[in-house]
């Protein structure tokens, strides 16, 4: 394969085999993995051919042997043109990347089907990790698929269909009287002590490339061209970081031309750490102790990657922007009518923050913009469900039908 990797960390620039680490022995910085890119031979033709998942993306994700993929067909999600929102704002060249409709209907399934990959490449006989929702069902399908037992750590306060949704996978649920930083903390401990491969934990410079092909998928739909900007859904920061480091390995790589992509990163006001420090044009990241939001996708306090993530989209002079609850159900309701996309709150958040950047006369009507849409409506159908859940029942008659057709 010719795709020599080594694990490297952020902070230092220490390298290590990739193996089962996740923290640098010398500065305890994060560790990341790193390809030989120029020694990767790959062409935009042989992608074409693949079916379509990330795994066609195999050359530039951290496996050595096809054999060990566990492989739910995540990925190669539509990227939608979303001409009637656009008009609705004003924009010209709008897409919409729908990745509501991946195998367990989040975007997470892309970062999970890597993890357990390399989990199971590395002999582990156990995987789990904390979730805000998402991962959990992610985690568990991809683990049910591969054989694995699963620990699943939510805050005991997260959506039931999301829980149930993990369950059904028969992943052992464990809900912690806290936040998700408390069920972080604890799946950490039991990764260490157990030997569990925690996918968003010690098997997370893995996890993270998954991500990636977020950004490869949109520049191949696009006709190998790079978009103008893109707005990302932020919780850790690992997605936003991920989806910068795809389109800047495929300028690397010399599948696209040139990478100027703004990046944006979208939060809700409950917890914006993120945003709040972008705002302030730093990335010391000030922890939100209770996040507060029904976008529960992404409330999380102290973000992982979260100085890495307001770097990001400083560099590549994108945006931070925050949205209350009451402007994240009118955009799944603006989505949802005028594209035919149901999305779940962190989702979105991305077009109620386009919504703002569009006033705000942030964005050039011209530029090509992708909004990352990454977890379904049927995962929270109570945020929208109170005012249409009973429709009003009528007699089967024409002439009580008549009534409402004319209205
Ligand atoms: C639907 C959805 N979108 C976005 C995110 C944010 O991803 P990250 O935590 O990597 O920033 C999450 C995280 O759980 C999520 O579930
Ligand atoms: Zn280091």
């Amino acid at each position: 394969m010719g795709k020599a990797q080594v694990l490297e960390c952020r902070e230092c620039g220490k390298e290590y085999d990739p193996t089962f680490r996740y923290i640098c022995e010398e500065c305890f910085g994060p560790l990341e993995v790193k390809y030989d890119l120029a020694s990767i031979k790959v062409n935009k033709e042989t992608f074409a051919s693949r079916p379509k998942s990330l795994w066609r993306y195999f050359e530039l994700l951290p496996l050595d042997a096809k054999s060990r993929i566990v492989d739910l067909g995540a990925g190669y999600t539509p990227l939608h043109r979303a001409e009637r929102l656009a008009k609705k704002l004003g924009l010209k060249n709008l897409y919409i990347k729908n990745d509501t409709v991946n195998p367990t209907f989040s975007f997470k399934d892309r970062p999970a089907s890597v993890a357990v990959s390399k989990a199971l490449g590395l002999g582990l006989s156990a995987v789990g990790s904390p979730s805000t929702g998402n991962l959990a069902a992610a985690t568990a399908a991809h683990a049910a698929r591969a054989g694995l037992p699963c620990y699943i750590f939510i805050p005991w306060d997260i959506e039931p269909t999301k829980i149930v949704q993990a369950a059904a996978y028969g992943a052992e649920i464990v809900a912690i009287k806290g936040t998700y930083d408390d069920a972080n903390k604890l799946a950490t401990q039991a990764g260490e002590i157990y030997n569990i491969g925690v996918v968003n934990v010690n098997l997370r410079p893995y996890y993270v490339e998954g991500s990636k092909t977020l950004g490869f998928e949109v520049c191949e739909q696009l006709g190998w061209e790079a978009p103008d900007h893109v707005i990302v859904p932020t919780g850790s920061g690992a997605l936003l970081c991920a989806v910068g480091r795809g389109f800047d390995q495929l300028e690397d790589v010399g599948l696209i031309r040139e990478n100027n992509v703004k990046i944006t990163s979208a939060q809700p006001y409950g917890c914006s750490p993120i945003v709040d420090a972008i705002k302030k044009s730093t990335d010391v990241i000030d922890p939100v102790e209770k996040p507060n939001t029904i976008a529960k996708s992404l409330a999380i306090g102290e973000p992982g990657d979260g100085i890495y993530a307001a770097r990001t989209v400083m560099e590549t002079k994108g945006f931070g922007e925050n949205c209350t609850d009451g402007e994240i159900v009118d955009a799944i309701k603006l989505l949802a009518s005028t594209e035919g996309i149901f999305t779940e709150p962190a989702g979105a958040v991305t077009i109620a923050v386009l919504k703002k950047l569009v006033a705000e006369g942030k964005i050039d009507a011209d530029e090509t913009i992708v909004c990352y849409v990454t977890g379904n409506g049927l995962k929270t159908p109570e945020v929208v469900s109170a005012p249409t859940s009973k429709p009003v029942a009528i007699d089967p008659k024409l002439e009580v039908l008549a009534q409402i057709i004319r209205r």
